[in-house]
């Protein structure tokens, strides 16, 4: 089967749209809303967008249940949990609008959980100051992509969801739009476009335990936007959760929410011991994620795990009609992977791949890239999470620069007066595809996505050294090599083996950008704990930044504004005594 065949497709738009997640959806509404044409394209089925699996809640300082919370406490609980590596400007810009993000949803008839006088409910998620985090049972993401899609449809909003995107094209720095091929038929796409909003996602899936499904977060967003000529920010700074299943081994790293936690979970290692008592014996299990992770890890590396080395949650002691109502999804998928009941028994875990809290570098305003007319939204940006993302925070980002993006793009495009083509870029990304379709390489793609899983599990996992980075950055150049020898075999069934020849390349893409920066960040920090240099180093109080050919640079960072600096500065008294009780 060979797409040579196959007539090109050409599509023109205003603006397109890479992934039809949260982010991606919700960019292409506020463009549709301001009248913008506008076309979302995607790689998966719309309605299983990783989105979709975001389980315990989004958080926005509504004060519903706490009414001392303000969106300056958000602010600085972001900050202070981001060890303040992330970008204030963004962080503000965020916890501002959150609440806005809420209201949009709502009025799209979003079912949020309620208390009996119709507040919407919002629960306590680690390192929160108040609770703020508002859901819908533990199906909160699945619930907010379904009414995006609700209101996408209503404003006939085009969605293409079997299109891998596979290049951007640019001519003279200018995105113009972008080259793929369907995923069905493989007939090659041309798309033409004034302006590209990039919502396709992160990296997790290059780690062996990972929260993200097969053939999803693969490092595509890295390489489309660093081949564009784009920067990556903070590629290093991966968020390990705690509560990943260790079986079974096809589904290793599967979610079992912090929300477990959030209504009185307890972790113990094999000893039956509550071990968060020697980690923060203030927070116990609502500690950071970062700080909880590692807990997990320490257990097992210093033989109190379990014989598979993880440890173990038990939601057991919650009444039965609070694990029902609450934590649905964590009780099915138990006994969907492993027939484990969690009303009666505990749940072994350990830390699993989840989170990008890096990515494409953007400016806060808008969320450009530094590439005219290319912008980067959701997991595939960076800026807000730096060394520890905040549960429940990616939600809120993508609806508030989903929202701001969308409008500032719908400003760019309405002034653009010259139209630029490049025939070389589209060349050369149709020439990149005929490469991989028929060479005579005998690499297949599989073995090379395990292998390069085994490499980043063993050198860059929850704990890194520079001994074990170097060594994964070795094993990296080998299979670069190896993956030039990859030839894809399309067949009767569709064109998924190109799909994943090119989820391989952002793969080795972005684990070379993580590799490079966690090299460089010798320091322990939030979710980047470096056995060699165990503390924080004051110096490396900003950003690595990394592209294919300029490699890695370091950025300082502005410092927090006055309206919450006092407040992320703070000694706060972080105690949860009585929080979990809602
Ligand atoms: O554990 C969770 O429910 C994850 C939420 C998040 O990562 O925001």
């Amino acid at each position: 089967m060979n797409p040579q065949n196959i007539p090109e497709r050409l599509i023109s738009t205003s603006v397109l749209v890479i992934g039809t997640g949260g982010a991606g959806l919700r960019a292409s509404i506020e463009l549709a809303q301001r009248g913008v044409q506008v076309l979302a394209v995607g790689k998966r089925r719309k309605h299983d967008a990783h989105t979709s699996l975001a389980a315990g809640g989004i958080n926005a300082p509504l004060g519903t249940m706490d009414p001392e919370d303000s969106w300056q406490q958000h602010a600085a609980d972001t900050l202070r949990e981001s060890y303040f590596l992330a970008d204030p400007a963004i962080v503000e810009t965020v916890a501002r609008n959150a609440a806005r993000g809420i209201e949009d949803l709502e009025q799209w008839g979003m079912p949020f959980a309620r208390e009996e006088d119709g507040r919407v409910s919002q629960r306590f998620f680690g390192a929160h100051k108040y609770r703020r985090t508002a859901y819908a049972g533990d199906y909160t993401g699945l619930e907010i992509q379904r009414t995006l899609m609700r209101r996408a449809a209503e404003l006939q909003v085009p969605i293409i969801d079997t299109v891998y995107i596979t290049r951007l094209l640019v001519a003279d720095g200018t995105v113009f739009g972008a080259f793929g091929f369907d995923v069905v038929d493989g007939s090659p796409v041309q798309i033409h476009a004034d302006a590209v909003i990039l919502a396709a996602g992160g990296h997790t899936r290059i780690w062996r335990h990972t929260s993200s499904r097969r053939d999803e977060n693969t490092g595509d967003s890295f390489r489309l936007a660093a081949l564009a000529g784009a920067r990556i920010r903070d590629a290093e700074l991966v968020q390990f959760h705690p509560s990943g299943l260790l079986e079974p081994d096809d589904a290793a790293g599967t979610l079992v929410s912090e929300a477990a936690r959030g209504e009185g979970g307890i972790l113990t290692n094999a000893l039956g011991e509550r071990f968060m008592e020697r980690y923060d014996a203030e927070r116990m299990e609502l500690s950071t994620r970062d700080r909880v992770a590692l807990a997990a890890f320490t257990e097992a590396a210093e033989g109190r795990g379990t014989e598979k080395g993880g440890v173990y949650l038990d939601v057991s002691h919650l009444p039965r009609e609070v694990i029902m109502e609450k934590l649905p999804r964590v009780y099915r998928t138990l006994i969907d992977l492993q027939m484990l009941d969690i009303t009666t028994t505990k749940i072994e875990i350990a830390p699993t791949a989840h989170y990008s809290m890096g990515g494409v570098w953007v400016a806060p305003e808008d969320h450009r890239t530094g590439v005219n007319g290319l912008y980067a939204i959701g997991e595939a940006s960076s800026g807000l999470h730096g060394a520890n993302r905040l549960g429940g925070n990616s939600l809120t980002e993508l609806l508030v620069y989903g929202r701001i993006t969308g409008e500032h793009v719908a400003g760019y495009v309405r002034s653009r007066v010259h139209l630029v083509r490049d025939p070389a870029a589209v060349a050369e990304a149709r020439s990149e595809m005929h490469g991989l379709l028929n060479g005579v390489g005998t690499e297949s793609v599989r073995p090379l996505q395990r292998e390069l899983r085994n490499v980043m599990t063993a050198h860059a996992g929850v704990v890194r050294t520079e001994q074990g980075l170097q060594e994964g950055l070795k094993r990296l150049a080998a299979l670069e090599e190896r993956a030039r020898l990859v030839t894809a075999h399309p067949d009767i069934a569709g064109f998924d083996d190109l799909a994943h020849a090119y989820d391989l390349l952002g793969s080795l893409l972005a684990a070379r950008a993580t590799l490079e920066c966690a090299l460089e960040r010798r320091e322990t920090r939030g979710a980047h704990n470096r056995a060699d240099f165990p503390a924080p180093d004051p110096s490396l109080q900003g950003n690595f930044v990394w592209s294919p050919d300029h490699g890695v640079s370091f950025e300082s960072l502005p410092p927090a504004p006055d309206s919450f600096r006092a407040l992320a500065e703070a000694n706060v008294d972080d105690s949860v005594a009585g929080k979990l009780v809602e």
